[in-house]
């Protein structure tokens, strides 16, 4: 899907009658009794004072359609009441997964713009099918710790519809995770400010009027290129050392900016060890890193950098697939086992 897409997406979902069945879910449709109203008992003037102090006075610039309206509310609310965020005002991006936002920040942050990732509603979302990326990783809740209630783990196992929204919220809590590990290792990510059930807050790349240019879209001299991939080779090398692989790392998912570079993108991170597909995703990062820069002019060998990189890590290059992973089922998996016997 492309941006308009996206955009023709939320207006449909804006006209279409689910959208008010969604945003009058709970609600009781007001019925003329001819009686006064009922007052407010204590606890709902409490809830009512605090509503009117905080989310319902979160307006935005961005004009948004109606269903995007009710989703950015939905998902940027809590932001907003923590004053991480004081105004929606542009939309970046609209994506497959998520779309990004540009944002005023709050009086809690010390920054001239700040991005907000919000990512589609679960039921909504075209899910990425997560399941290579998820092997040996631990899922993760809203607040970012590990999951391990029994509960919460079978709901998961069982694909119930409670655990895909534990697995939908596990994707965004890997993502933030990761760029906060990865900030404080100093590897080129934008700075991570806040998490929440369905979006991250993190420093905006760019200036008023201009959202930071993904490499991909950007011709540099031969110089500027060379400096950028020594760069980008680095963050690789910082971040194998921490233990992740981006696991969807090419020139899309790298923003330049006065001369700098800033990786985004980090739901799918992989962790070299636990994943039996480690070395495969690794070597695709790097293949694709390596595509974007011989397109500028440096000489860089895909196959040699990722083997280097990953044996300088003490990791293995693994030329058989442990069986276990492999699916009997799946004639390519049978092929591949009958060839390693
Ligand atoms: N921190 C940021 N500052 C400015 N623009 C951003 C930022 N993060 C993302 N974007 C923009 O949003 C787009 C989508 O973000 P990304 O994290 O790559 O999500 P997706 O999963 O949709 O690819 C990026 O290509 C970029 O144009
Ligand atoms: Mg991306």
């Amino acid at each position: 899907m492309n941006t308009n897409d996206t955009i023709d997406f939320f207006d449909e979902l804006d006209n279409d009658e689910q959208t008010d069945k969604v945003l009058n879910a709970g609600k009781r449709p007001p019925r003329n009794t001819g009686k006064h109203p009922k007052k407010l008992s204590m606890s709902d003037r409490k809830f009512v004072h605090q509503q009117d102090d905080s989310r319902s006075n979160f307006k935005f610039t961005y004009k948004a359609a109606r269903f995007e309206e009710w989703w950015l509310l939905d998902s940027l609310g809590s932001f907003y009441e923590h004053k991480w965020i004081a105004d929606v005002l542009k939309r970046v991006k609209g994506g497959k997964e998520a779309s990004v936002y540009q944002c005023q920040p709050g009086a809690e942050v010390d920054a001239s713009f700040v991005a907000a990732k919000v990512y589609r509603p679960r039921s909504l979302r075209n899910l990425k099918n997560d399941a290579e990326y998820r092997v040996g990783r631990i899922d993760l809740g809203e607040d970012g710790n590990a999951l391990v209630k029994k509960a919460e783990v079978h709901a998961i196992a069982k694909r119930t519809s409670y655990g895909e929204e534990l697995r939908h919220q596990s994707w965004i809590a890997h993502e933030f995770k990761t760029m906060e590990a990865l900030y404080m290792a100093g590897v080129d990510v934008p700075k991570p400010y806040a998490m929440e059930k369905n979006a991250i807050l993190m420093e905006f790349v760019g200036d008023i009027g201009t959202a930071a240019p993904s490499l991909n879209s950007v011709a540099l001299d031969l110089d500027e290129a060379t400096a950028l991939y020594e760069r980008t080779v680095r963050n690789i090398d910082i971040m194998l050392t921490h233990n992740r692989i981006h696991g969807d790392l090419s020139a899309y998912n790298i923003l330049y900016w006065e001369g700098d570079i800033k990786l985004i993108d980090f739901p799918q991170v992989v962790l070299p060890e636990s994943n039996p597909s480690s070395w495969m995703i690794f070597q695709r990062d790097v293949t694709r890193v390596c595509q974007y820069f011989s397109t500028q002019g440096v000489a860089c060998n895909a196959k040699e950098l990722a083997a280097d990189l990953w044996t300088s890590h003490g990791h293995k290059i693994f030329k058989e697939v442990d069986p276990k992973f492999l699916d009997p089922e799946k004639p390519e998996d049978r092929r591949a086992w009958e060839k390693q016997k």
